[in-house]
């Protein structure tokens, strides 16, 4: 069972995703900074992961605010708050946390808690976060495995598992692993996912240790999988889904999903409630991360690409509604039209 991030009372544990599948390295993190930086340099990464991964933060600097005065702790919790804020953009899950563990710590202060009431308060809403996230994977897992056929291969993009997430499940591999526990044989074809290889190094590993089936494939081999028949289902995960449905995720998504539409593939999305921004009406409006152009010149220290020369790298895209056959959240299936199908989940 994976679980990426824990709390304990050394600091935040993670697992150094960056080694993975060569080495499995816990980093105990002891302040809210390197829990930013961890979040910034990939060493947790996911969107529902790196939400928990905050409220963790949050609650770790708050146990670490030396003084009695409310208005200095205040600041400071702030303070971490924007700090975190700043170290990835697309996924909202990062936001929707720091957004709640704020909300907790208005509530108690206007309740009058004390400072160190507060800090215990907001360590259980950080361990909630972090359990209410692993049930919402574990009831996406249900909803989604109905919909996946017996006998199927299911290709996945990126890493959306249970090390993307609290744990235990995955979005995208929870309705795999979903799918299998309902009883149904499936194996997965996982995109090595380029630049950043997420397919290759953590799906191919995550899967590869709960012996699913899986098969790895470059990005560029998918359409000519699919056009001989050797894909029956798409399923993603996601780091912001907007209002209309339109869904950020893993750069390379949107190519996935285009080719899956033209061959009559159906194209899941899988995601908690937190990954859905109603804030944000079109997928226009969600910010893409663009990240070091040597992730792309360079493998490791060996040069790929000539000195200089000019590089984009697109952190994300975005999948237009049009293209998505059902939303998976906890709450169950959602289907266009996405406005009222998304809001309503949130009603319910
Ligand atoms: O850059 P990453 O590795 O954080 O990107 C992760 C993805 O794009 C995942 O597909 C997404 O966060 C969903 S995870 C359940």
């Amino acid at each position: 069972m994976i679980i990426p991030v824990k709390w304990s009372d050394e600091g935040v544990l993670m697992l150094d995703q960056r080694l993975l599948p060569t080495e499995e390295k816990w980093l105990t993190l002891k302040t809210y900074n390197d829990v930013a930086d961890g979040i910034r340099d990939m060493v947790v990464r996911g969107a529902p992961a790196i939400g928990v991964s905050a409220a963790y933060g949050i609650a770790l600097g708050a146990k670490n605010f030396v003084g009695m005065a409310m208005t200095d702790f205040e600041d400071e919790i702030d303070y971490i708050c924007e700090v975190l804020g700043k170290t990835r953009p697309t996924a909202v899950n990062l936001f929707w946390a720091i957004d709640r563990m704020k909300r907790t710590f208005a509530k108690a202060k206007a309740e009058g808690k004390s400072v160190s009431e507060i800090k215990q308060i907001l360590l259980e809403d950080s361990k909630a976060i972090h359990e209410e996230d692993i049930e919402s994977q574990r009831l996406i897992a249900q909803f989604g495995g109905e919909l996946i056929e017996n006998d199927s291969v299911v290709l996945t993009h990126c890493n959306a598992g249970a090390l993307a997430t609290g744990g235990v499940w995955g979005t995208a591999l929870g309705v795999i692993r979903g799918a299998i526990n309902q009883g149904k044989t499936v194996s997965v074809i996982a995109d090595e996912t380029r630049p950043y290889l997420q397919g290759a190094r953590l799906t191919a590993w995550e899967l590869d240790q709960d012996d699913i089936p899986v098969t790895l494939i470059t990005d560029n081999m998918s359409g000519h999988i699919m056009k001989k028949g050797g894909v029956q289902a798409v399923v993603v995960g996601s780091d912001r889904i907007a209002a209309n449905g339109d869904v950020a995720n893993k750069i390379g998504t949107y190519m996935v999903a285009v080719l899956a539409k033209r061959h009559n593939i159906p194209f899941y999305v899988a995601a908690p409630l937190s990954t859905v921004d109603l804030n944000c009406p079109t997928g226009e409006e969600i910010p893409i991360e663009e990240r070091d152009i040597r992730e792309i010149t360079h493998l490791k220290d060996i040069r790929l690409a000539p000195e200089g020369i000019s590089v984009s790298n697109y952190a994300f895209d975005v999948t237009p509604n049009d293209l998505v056959t059902a939303i998976i959240t906890e709450k169950g299936v959602a289907r266009a039209p996405y406005t009222e199908s998304l809001r309503k989940q949130f009603e319910d």
